[in-house]
């Protein structure tokens, strides 16, 4: 997976374990496109879940990792676009079950429910994971894409 490009960003709540997350990262060879914040200074959740869904359409990064308070924000705002499979995960067997299950494309952590060292594994266990695809996983994946209902009249 070296060379791998990743866009990570966080509110002020995820922003120590997207710096850790960031620095791990290279350590490891990934080209990391870190979109912020650069300091813990209150931001808004969807304006950096917006970012990174951009930059995943816009294809300038393989997959996208997402971190606020307790994730569940940034769940519910990148999950707007359709294109987005973003998952909040709390074990390293629920990141390889994103991936090889879900085919998720965005990883969400929690920095105030999560510890450095298990957002680590897995962050590891998510990029080093693959879809296992054909079958059922492929046919529930793009069935979940297409239900994009408004039950508004
Ligand atoms: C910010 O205080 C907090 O609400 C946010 O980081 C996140 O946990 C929301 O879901």
């Amino acid at each position: 997976m070296q060379g791998k490009r990743i866009l990570i960003a966080s509110d002020h709540a995820g922003y120590r374990m997207k710096e850790y997350l960031d620095s791990w990262l290279r350590g490891q060879g990934y080209v990391v496109i870190d979109v912020g914040p650069s300091d813990e200074t209150p931001v808004d959740y969807p304006d950096k879940a917006y970012l990174v869904a951009q930059g995943l359409y816009d294809r300038e990064a393989d997959l996208g990792i997402l971190i606020c308070g307790t994730g569940i924000g940034m769940s519910i705002a990148v999950n707007k676009y359709n294109h987005i499979r973003g998952a909040l995960v709390f074990t390293p067997e629920m990141a390889a079950l994103a991936r090889s299950h879900n085919n998720a494309n965005v990883l969400i952590l929690g920095g105030r429910t999560t510890s450095l060292e298990t957002a680590v594994k897995c962050t590891e266990t998510f990029l080093n994971t693959p879809f296992e695809g054909g079958g059922r996983h492929e046919r529930r994946v793009l069935k979940t894409g297409r239900m994009n209902h408004d039950f508004e009249k």
